[in-house]
């Protein structure tokens, strides 16, 4: 099995290491524009692997796509990272680029390639290589919701003085501010959340991990990349393994949720044929009125894109 991380910053650095670390894959081939920094990166992992054992074997590439050839999963991380004060729309024009480039150099030598979206704005960033890569779109989606439910999970054992392996949740919409946690959907071991935690406790958290990346870009100067890198990387797990795990991912619905043609997030099932369903929780009033106003969100920065497209 050979994985491909096109970026190699610091996010696509942090998933490819996640990924060999696993020692799940025979190859993890990373790549980048900017001279030599994938090589460097990749020699300096790969000399981990007698300390950490594992024996995936990790390559780098200056944007060279035919070391990625046959690639049965590309990460694609490529693209700028936000500053402070900047909202993730507002990389839309240089990461359409730079995500339009790469998924036509990936498609190339990868046909068959399952493609895992990382670059911002998330949705509408999978939308693009969707639109470029012309593939089934089980086989085109996002890395937003394990991040974010990461997130909000790891407030919760915070506030809740409690591992946070015991939390189990799931939240949907766009990976901007409008998305959606879904506290009738969260436990603890079982426990609905709910009976643990005071109302407006968790109306904070709900409201702290909606702005969770926004935190971090407060404090570093530029975007999150420790969690954002390994839950791509439980990602590539799921799929190599074909464990059929559940995990909130960007998808393209077809009429789920009553929504169409557009990439959202939303519970599905990851096996080896990438997205093998999307499953459609019974939401209440209030939580599907929250994911259509996140649909909406989403769908206004498609519509850039589309309008960018039809310009060229
Ligand atoms: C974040 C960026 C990676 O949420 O989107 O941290």
């Amino acid at each position: 099995m050979k994985v491909t991380v096109v970026g190699a910053g610091l996010v696509g650095a942090t998933c490819a290491e996640a990924i060999a670390h696993k020692d799940i894959v025979n190859e993890v081939v990373l790549l980048d524009v900017k001279e030599n920094l994938a090589e460097g990166k990749a020699l300096d992992m790969w000399q981990m692997s007698n300390i950490k054992l594992f024996d995936t074997r990790i390559t780098g590439s200056t944007n060279d796509y035919s070391k990625t050839a046959n690639s049965d999963i590309v990460v694609l991380t490529a693209g700028i990272p936000r500053k402070p004060g900047m909202s993730r729309d507002d990389l839309i024009s240089i990461n359409a680029d730079i995500v339009k480039t790469s998924t036509e150099n990936i498609i190339k030598y990868s046909p068959n390639a399952i493609i895992i979206v990382v670059s911002n704005p998330l949705d509408v960033m999978t939308y693009c290589a969707y639109l470029t890569a012309k593939m089934d779109s089980s086989k085109v989606f996002g890395m937003a919701g394990i991040l974010d439910t990461a997130r909000y999970s790891a407030f919760l054992a915070e506030a809740l003085n409690c591992s946070p392996k015991d939390i189990k949740a799931i939240l949907m919409g766009g990976h901007g501010d409008t998305m959606v946690p879904l506290p009738r959907y969260t436990t603890v071991s079982g426990i609905p959340v709910t009976e643990l935690i005071e109302k407006d406790k968790l109306e904070a958290i709900v409201d702290r991990t909606k702005k969770g990346g926004t935190e971090i870009v407060n404090l570093l100067g530029t975007s999150a990349w420790y969690a954002p890198g390994v839950a791509a990387a439980q990602m590539v797990e799921a799929i190599i393994r074909d464990q059929k795990r559940i995990f909130p991912c960007c998808v393209w619905l077809q009429g789920e949720y009553g929504l169409k043609d557009i990439y959202l997030g939303a519970p599905v099932k990851l096996g080896k044929k990438g997205v093998e369903e999307i499953i459609e929780l019974k939401l209440n009033k209030e939580e599907m009125e929250l994911v259509n106003a996140s649909a909406t969100a989403v769908r206004e920065v498609m519509d850039v894109l589309d309008k960018m497209n039809a310009a060229k």
